[in-house]
């Protein structure tokens, strides 16, 4: 089959590299998988466990996390100059700099995204590389409510889309969650669970090219005053590349 597809795109005139690239399997993918809530039997961690599922058949490999291997005692810049950052941001700094990308199934509070992940990104961005930077992001929720938590989702993209993550412009939030899983972990209604693998499917397309063309590849600068200062502004070039 890989033969026969090889020689059709030989005979459209594509060069070697080109017909390698049309005929290979998936090149390597890695994502982080995790669940943005603490509770025991959380949804969004059901959920993140689904998107891991998903994105292994899609052809990701996947290490899974929880927001307990995250958990940081909150953002104080005097601890931070008299103890280091915490245990826990290193975590997720070491797993974003071992991974192409991200998936964040983060419940919503009060219309926002969730303080403790707030949290732990405020202490991961104090990295110098910063790792979020240049790295492919998907968020999903679960939620309850009939808006699935959308709305903590569109909060969530603006810590990181500022950090210089990349957050995939479509995002799913599975509203009714509470209702919505059957007995085997999936969505029980089959067009719903068809659009979260189909999109699972097409983030990984993004990360896989971003990896894989590094012309894609750009700067990220963090510019907080009113002219460019080397006190406030931190410009990187690139990105922060998995290992
Ligand atoms: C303090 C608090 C605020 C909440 N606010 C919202 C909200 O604004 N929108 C929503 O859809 N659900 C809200 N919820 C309900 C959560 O979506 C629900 O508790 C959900 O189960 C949390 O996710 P988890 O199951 O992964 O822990 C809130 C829950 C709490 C405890």
């Amino acid at each position: 089959m890989r033969a026969r597809r090889r020689e059709v795109f030989t005979g459209l005139g594509l060069n070697a590299y080109e017909v390698e690239m049309a005929t290979e399997k998936r090149c390597s993918v890695k994502l982080l998988v995790f669940g943005a809530s603490m509770r025991e039997g959380s949804m969004n961690d059901r959920l993140a466990s689904l998107a891991a599922d998903v994105a292994e058949e899609k052809g990701a490999s996947v290490e899974r996390a929880t927001m307990s291997d995250f958990n940081c005692p909150p953002y104080d810049m005097d601890d931070e100059l008299s103890k280091g950052i915490p245990a826990a941001a290193q975590t997720l700094h070491d797993k974003l700099l071992a991974t192409d990308g991200f998936i964040i199934a983060s419940p919503e509070y009060n219309a926002s995204m969730s303080g403790v992940l707030k949290n732990t990104i405020d202490w991961v961005s104090r990295f110098r590389p910063q790792p979020f930077n240049g790295k492919q992001g998907f968020l999903i929720a679960a939620s309850p409510s009939m808006t699935g938590g959308k709305i903590g989702l569109w909060a969530l993209r603006q810590p990181l889309e500022h950090l210089g993550a990349r957050v995939y412009p479509d995002m799913f939030a599975l509203a009714q969650a509470h209702q919505a899983f059957d007995a085997s972990g999936r969505i029980a209604d089959s067009k719903l669970q068809n659009w979260f693998e189909k999109t699972i499917e097409c983030f990984i397309d993004l990360v896989e090219a971003s990896k894989h063309y590094p012309h894609l590849k750009k700067q990220w600068v963090e510019f907080l005053g009113e002219r460019p200062d080397d006190e406030t502004t931190r410009v990187e070039l690139g990105e922060t590349a998995a290992v």
